[in-house]
C-alpha cells in the first residue's frame, strides 16, 4: 500500500523522493520535492525474481504528492536514466513550459541532468504525473505516480483511499516482459496488455477501510493501453461524484470503467457492506483487492470537498469547429497517409516507420497542428473514431465537455482531460481555449500515441 498520508514512507530506496525542506527564504506556499528517475529493481510479488524497472524514487507506482489547492508545487526532477526523461502532470492545466513534453514544450532531460518544475495547483483533484518520453517504453517500466490536490483539507483523511491500478506484462520468469515491449503487433492493435494487476503496486493487496460510515475512493489507471473496469461485491452502487479531476453532478454506477490515464472519483454512504473489488473487463470476476474494516478517527461524513464547476456555460455562438477524423491501425479503412510530407502506403510506413494511425489522413507527431486557436475561444473537436479499436484521447492544458457514454447508454455532460471513445464513435468535445501555447491532442493508449495518434493544438 502506497502511503495515504504526506509523502512516501514506503520507499523502497531510503534517500529519495522526499519532501526537500523549505528554505527560511521561500514563499510558504511553495511545496518542494525532489524526484529521481532511475533504473530500480523490483519484486512483483514475494518469491519472485527481481525486474529492472524505471521508478521514480525507487517506488512502484512513484511517490504520492498530496499538496493544497493554491499552493505552488516546485519538483526537482533528477533523471539518473541512460536516456532523457521528462514528467508531465496529467491533468492539470498547466503553464505551458511546465507541461513535460519534450520537443514541444522543453527539451528533453538528458541522462543526469536537472530540470525544475514549477507551478500552482489552481483545481483540487485526483491528478497524476508520468514520463512523457518514450511514454509507451517508460511508463510501461514503472514511471508514474499520483498527485493530489485537495480543496482545503490539511490532509487526506482516513476516508479517502487511493486506487491506483496498473497492469504489467510479466513473462514465464515472474519478470517484466521486455522482449514484446514495442511489439509492431500491439501497436496496431489494442496496445500493450498486461496479465500482472496491481494496485498501488500491490497483486490483490489488503486495503484498510473505516469500519462504518462514508468513504471516498480515487481510482487512476496508469496501465499503458487496458481499458479497466471495476465493480464492487454485490455490485454495490457506488456515487461517481468526479472524473479526471473535475467534479460532476454526481450519479450511481455499479461498474465503473477507466482508460488508461482516467481517474474516476466515488463515495460510498455506507462503507461496512464494502468487502472486495473485482476487475471485470474481461468478463470475468477477477479479485482486484480486499477491503479490511479498520478504526479510523475521523466523523462518519469527514470526506473531502469537492466545489462543482461554476463556469458550465460556454459561449457556443462563433465556437470554432475542429473536425478530425482518426483512421488506421489493424483491420482499418486506411490504405495510405501523409508522413513527413509524402503520400505512404500504410503497409509501407508500418514497415519503415512503424507509423500506423492518422488524423485528417496525416500520420500525427509534433509537427501535426490540428489547429491555431485564439485565446478565449471555445473550440469543439468534433473527433470521429474511424477505426476497429477504442481509443482514450486526452488534451493538455484544459479539460473538455463531453456527452459521455463512458457508463453506459444514456449520456452524461461531463468534464474531463480524458474521453474514450468506441469503434465508429462520434464525440464533441468542448472546451475554452483559455490556456496559451502548444498543446498535445492524443490517444493515451501510449502505443497508438507513438505510432501516429497525436497532434498540436496551438492557442493564443
Ligand atoms: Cu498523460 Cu500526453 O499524457
Ligand atoms: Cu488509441
Amino acid at each position: 500500500m502506497i502511503s495515504r498520508r504526506g509523502v512516501i514512507k514506503n520507499c523502497l530506496a531510503s534517500l529519495v523522493a522526499v519532501k526537500v525542506p523549505t528554505s527560511a527564504f521561500s514563499a510558504n506556499n511553495v511545496s518542494r520535492y525532489r524526484i529521481i528517475a532511475q533504473k530500480s529493481e523490483h519484486q512483483f510479488y514475494e518469491g519472485a525474481n527481481l525486474s529492472d524497472l524505471f521508478l521514480y524514487n525507487g517506488s512502484s507506482p512513484g511517490p504520492l504528492i498530496v499538496e493544497n489547492k493554491g499552493n505552488i508545487l516546485e519538483v526537482e526532477f533528477l533523471n539518473l536514466l541512460d536516456e532523457p526523461s521528462s514528467i508531465h502532470w496529467h491533468g492539470i492545466k498547466n503553464l505551458n513550459d511546465m507541461d513535460g513534453v519534450p520537443g514541444l514544450t522543453q527539451a528533453p532531460v538528458e541522462p543526469g541532468e536537472t530540470f525544475t518544475y514549477r507551478f500552482p495547483l489552481n483545481d483540487a483533484g485526483t491528478f497524476w504525473y508520468h514520463s512523457h518520453s518514450q511514454a509507451w517504453n517508460q511508463v510501461a517500466r514503472g514511471l508514474c505516480g499520483p498527485l493530489i490536490v485537495l480543496e482545503d483539507e490539511s490532509s487526506m483523511s482516513d476516508r479517502d483511499l487511493i486506487i491506483a491500478v496498473d497492469d504489467w506484462l510479466l513473462d514465464e520468469n515472474e519478470q517484466i516482459h521486455t522482449a514484446s515491449l514495442g511489439s509492431l503487433h500491439d501497436w496496431s492493435h489494442g496496445g500493450r496488455l498486461g496479465n500482472f494487476l496491481t494496485i498501488n503496486g500491490k497483486s490483490a493487496p489488503e486495503i484498510k477501510i473505516p469500519k462504518s460510515g462514508k468513504v471516498h475512493l480515487r481510482f487512476l489507471n496508469f496501465a499503458n493501453a487496458r481499458v479497466m473496469q471495476f465493480e464492487l461485491n454485490d455490485r454495490l452502487p457506488m456515487r461517481i461524484v468526479a472524473l479526471d479531476g473535475a467534479p460532476c453532478d454526481p450519479f450511481m454506477r455499479q461498474r465503473l470503467t477507466l482508460a488508461p490515464a482516467q481517474r474516476v472519483d466515488v463515495q460510498i454512504d455506507d462503507v461496512s457492506f464494502v468487502r472486495e473489488l473485482f476487475e471485470v473487463s474481461t468478463g470475468e470476476e477477477y479479485g482486484a483487492a480486499t477491503f479490511v474494516p479498520n478504526e479510523v478517527n475521523q466523523k462518519p461524513n469527514a470526506l473531502p470537498r469537492f466545489v462543482l464547476p461554476t463556469n458550465n456555460m460556454l459561449k457556443m455562438d462563433n465556437a470554432e469547429v475542429i473536425n478530425i477524423h482518426m483512421q488506421g491501425g489493424a483491420m482499418g479503412n486506411l490504405s495510405s497517409a501523409i508522413f513527413e510530407g509524402e503520400q505512404k502506403s500504410l503497409r509501407e510506413l508500418a514497415r519503415s516507420e512503424k507509423k500506423l494511425w492518422a488524423f485528417n489522413g496525416e500520420i500525427g507527431g509534433y509537427d501535426l497542428t490540428l489547429a491555431e486557436v485564439d485565446l478565449g475561444k471555445t473550440v469543439v473537436l468534433r473527433v470521429w473514431n474511424d477505426t476497429r479499436w477504442q481509443h482514450g484521447m486526452h488534451l493538455h492544458g484544459h479539460h473538455f465537455w463531453v456527452k459521455s457514454k463512458e457508463f453506459g447508454d444514456e449520456a452524461n455532460l461531463v468534464l474531463r482531460d480524458t474521453y474514450l471513445m468506441q469503434p465508429g464513435e462520434h464525440a464533441e468535445l468542448v472546451f475554452e481555449a483559455n490556456n496559451p501555447g502548444s498543446w498535445l491532442f492524443h490517444c493515451h493508449m501510449l502505443e497508438h500515441h507513438v505510432s501516429g495518434m497525436g497532434g498540436i493544438i496551438t492557442v493564443g
